[in-house]
């Protein structure tokens, strides 16, 4: 019989990266891809770490499959549960004490040795299996070549991040920030390009602060990245996330200006708008750094759309401060943006700051944030309709004989389409538009 393998993602793009790649590496043992836990030999969980929730959840989850583990156990089939990503680098041994019914955990700087894991957990291995290790090798040069994903692919470039914003663990889940060299990049691109992709995203916990070394040894920054990128014949569209607003020199702002197959969308977190709480989250930018490097982008390329992350309740954030976020906000006008109430994280000197906010403040101000940043993407996509934009159809939409797409500005766009438009990039009139997605009709 064939085994099978369920990969359930939790987190940021770069953990659906690694998910790939995890799913790769099965398959290169010859498994195949389950349609859920109840019909998998392999379940994984890679997990996230940068919320309470969001922790919290992955425990919640993995109870539940503990169970489909012990029914699956009366019909004679074994299941073996592993635990990968943020939460295992961050919980370490405690992840096993748990979650004693998990067989392996690996941090996501270690997953590259999931075959050898697996195999040897095949071969019934009694005890449980943990790799935290902060290597010095790089997990990528241990990775199976991956093919297109699809459409679009991500593209991890960096990993890591020394940031240490004080409210966040990725530091000390991801580790210090480690660029990929740029032929090892540009291989990795060719060859989705090659299998299909279309659009190539990217990615990096600090994509900026990109440096990696050429083929002679010399640094290069993440402008020289993408000009090498966007030669490559075939690729249509090209995003990075996520950036950090310091880290954002002339050469990238340039880049969009003069590189074609940039997108005109940037994700630009800025997390507050107020000085004083940026300077407690140790963020290297001001209020007015931020706005510069936003009129800088909308110099070089006017019809670039921005999106954002914010915290509301940071420890100390008083009223006036978050006047100050919505005052950002009205004057970026973002297009789309992500928003979160700050969470307590163990470990990180913003946990044991003063003046910690209540839930409901915390509430009420997110709330407040939301609804004007809805109001913005609901304008933006408003007047999006009427439009024709090149539309790259990745999924099957939610109703028979329709497709779902991105617009070069990440706007979800659903229209009838006949699945040999899948992966491909169409033009479309966009007919209709709500805060979340676009209606349109192909052309
Ligand atoms: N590397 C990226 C993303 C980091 S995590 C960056 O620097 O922008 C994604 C988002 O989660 C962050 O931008 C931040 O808005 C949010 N976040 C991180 N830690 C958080 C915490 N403790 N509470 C609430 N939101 C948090
Ligand atoms: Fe976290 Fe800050 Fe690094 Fe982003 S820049 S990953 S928010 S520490
Ligand atoms: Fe979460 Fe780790 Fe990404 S904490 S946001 S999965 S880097």
């Amino acid at each position: 019989m064939v085994k099978k393998y369920f990969i359930k993602t939790f987190g940021c793009q770069m953990n659906v990266y690694d998910s790939n790649r995890m799913a790769n590496m099965l398959e290169e043992m010859g498994l195949k891809k389950a349609t859920g836990v109840k019909d998998a030999d392999v379940v994984i969980f890679n997990t996230c770490h940068i919320r309470e929730k969001a922790a919290e959840k992955v425990f919640s989850d993995l109870g539940r499959v503990y169970l489909i583990k012990q029914e699956r156990a009366l019909e004679g089939k074994d299941t073996i549960i592993g635990v990968t990503g943020c939460v295992v680098q961050a919980e370490d041994k405690q992840i096993l004490k748990r979650a004693p019914y998990v067989d392996f955990a690996l941090g996501p700087l270690r997953y590259f040795r999931l075959k050898e894991v697996v195999e040897e957990i095949f071969n019934k291995r009694e005890a449980q299996l943990l790799d935290t290790e902060f290597s010095a090798v790089s997990k990528f040069d241990y990775l199976p070549e991956n093919k297109a994903e699809g459409g679009c692919s991500y593209l991890a470039i960096q990993e890591g991040c020394n940031n240490f914003c004080t409210y966040c663990v990725v530091p000390y889940t991801r580790g210090v920030e480690v660029s990929r060299p740029v032929e090892e990049i540009l291989k990795e691109a060719r060859r989705l390009v090659a299998t299909g992709s279309l659009e190539l995203n990217l990615l990096g916990q600090n994509v900026n602060s990109y440096h990696g070394e050429d083929a002679n040894g010399k640094e290069r920054n993440l402008a020289y990245l993408l000009n090498k990128v966007a030669e490559i014949d075939g690729l249509k569209r090209i995003r990075y996330t996520t950036s950090y607003p310091a880290d954002v020199d002339d050469d990238l702002i340039r880049c969009h200006k003069e590189l074609g197959k940039l997108m005109p969308y940037l994700h630009l977190p800025i997390q507050s708008g107020s000085d004083s709480v940026l300077k407690k989250m140790n963020r290297r930018h001001t209020r007015d750094d931020y706005l510069r490097v936003v009129e800088k982008l909308k110099e070089a390329n006017p019809a670039i759309g921005m999106s954002s992350d914010f915290i509301v309740g940071f420890p100390g954030e008083t009223d006036e401060d978050f006047e100050k976020t919505l005052d950002v906000v009205n004057r970026v006008k973002y297009i789309q943006a992500f928003s979160f109430k700050y969470s307590r994280r163990a470990g990180t000197p913003a946990a044991v700051m003063e003046n910690q906010i209540e839930e409901k403040v915390k509430k009420e101000r997110l709330q407040v944030l939301q609804d004007l940043l809805f109001d913005y993407q609901t304008k933006f996509n408003k007047a999006s309709v009427g439009k024709i934009m090149p539309v790259l159809f990745e999924t099957k939409g939610r109703h028979k004989g329709q497709l779902a797409g991105r617009t070069p500005y990440m706007q979800n766009l659903y229209a009838e389409a006949d699945n040999s438009l899948l992966n491909k990039i169409v033009e479309v009139r966009v007919t209709e538009a709500s805060t979340n997605s676009l209606g349109g009709e192909v052309l």
